[in-house]
């Protein structure tokens, strides 16, 4: 399990990714699996939905509300109780969905009623929070309520486009684009101002060419929309900046090339963290034990795919509290 350290670090990465306008679910970044996805929560809130009158609902770690979008497209204005540690997340699902009741917290300590829900559902977001998420979602389930999951599959389709993300973003790293930047624009900066010569700024120009020069290579090799693009943005952002040098405050350039190095480094923490959260099989078996015998009785417990491709999209687990 994590720290609450590590959580409160992993919650920072969540939080700037929903502090960009991302009106996609987060798990977006393989693409082909969001219509399976779809067809799962729509049949599910169909058959779910149409056998309470005022059902309690609650989406579990819900991000700006993916799932719950599914309950109200077969329910409009279904009151759902949306909970994510990310406040961003909760302010944009506010925007998509109004009228949801919206609480930050972290899922393994939901500061809700026992047994106050009928259906407890999540979506790439219970398994994020460690061992003690599972026990908590199902203590919050009323007898005879359902307890729907998604969850990443390790080595799995999503699983595999992180791993390639996270894999850019380390060679990006590597690279030491930005430190040789800023390195770069100092040193222009400096000679604009006639502080260093123009062989101290050549120097500093030097150091950095190599670096533009793999990342171009990196652009090449891997595409433009490589680990969500943000590659091709520092490179078309940086010769941007860097053609017209004398148009910018250096304050400015130094306050871009933080938030780019954060960016980065939140981009690549929540690429990690969707590694670390993904189930092996075993997993899986642990977490319906532990419900099997806390008298809940499974319902569906299979992998979701995606037609023509190899690797599974999810995990699909549920059960009905007895
Ligand atoms: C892959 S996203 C899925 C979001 C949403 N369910 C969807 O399908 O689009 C994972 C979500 O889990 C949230 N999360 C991660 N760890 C959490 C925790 N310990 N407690 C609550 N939310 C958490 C993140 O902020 C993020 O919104």
């Amino acid at each position: 399990m994590s720290s609450p350290d590590s959580q409160s670090v992993s919650a920072g990465f969540w939080d700037t990714y929903w502090r960009g306008t991302h009106e996609n679910a987060a798990h977006r970044e393989g693409g082909p699996q969001e219509p399976v996805l779809s067809g799962f929560w729509t049949d599910f809130f169909r058959r779910e939905l149409a056998l309470r009158p005022e059902p309690a609902v609650l989406d579990l770690a819900c991000g700006n509300g993916a799932v719950t979008g599914h309950a109200r497209s077969v329910a409009p204005g279904l009151q759902v109780y949306c909970s994510d540690y990310s406040l961003s997340a909760l302010l944009e699902l506010e925007r998509r969905h109004p009228g949801c009741t919206c609480l930050v917290a972290d899922a393994a300590r939901l500061p809700l009623a026992a047994a106050s829900f009928d259906l407890v559902v999540s979506q790439f977001g219970l398994e994020y929070a460690g061992e003690a998420a599972l026990g908590e979602a199902a203590g919050l389930l009323a007898p005879g309520g359902v307890l729907a999951l998604l969850i990443h599959v390790h080595e799995g389709g999503i699983y595999r486009e992180c791993e390639l993300n996270r894999d850019v973003l380390r060679e990006l790293q590597a690279l030491e684009v930005l430190p040789l930047a800023q390195a770069a624009f100092a040193a222009g900066f400096a000679l604009n101002r006639g502080e260093c010569t123009p062989e101290t700024f050549k120097q500093a120009e030097r150091a950095f060419t190599p670096a533009v020069r793999g990342l171009e290579q990196l652009l090449r090799d891997r595409g433009p929309a490589a680990a969500g693009g943000l590659p091709q943005r520092l490179y078309q952002d940086i010769a941007h900046m860097y053609r017209r040098m004398s148009a910018y405050e250096p304050a400015d350039i130094l306050q871009w090339l933080a938030g780019m190095q954060g960016e980065l480094q939140a981009y690549t923490g929540r690429m990690q963290s969707m590694l670390d959260a993904a189930w092996r099989e075993d997993r899986l078996d642990a977490a319906t034990g532990k419900l099997l015998a806390r008298g809940f009785r499974l319902l569906q417990r299979d992998q979701l795919t995606v037609p023509g491709h190899a690797l599974p999209a999810a995990w699909r687990l549920v059960l009905t509290r007895a």
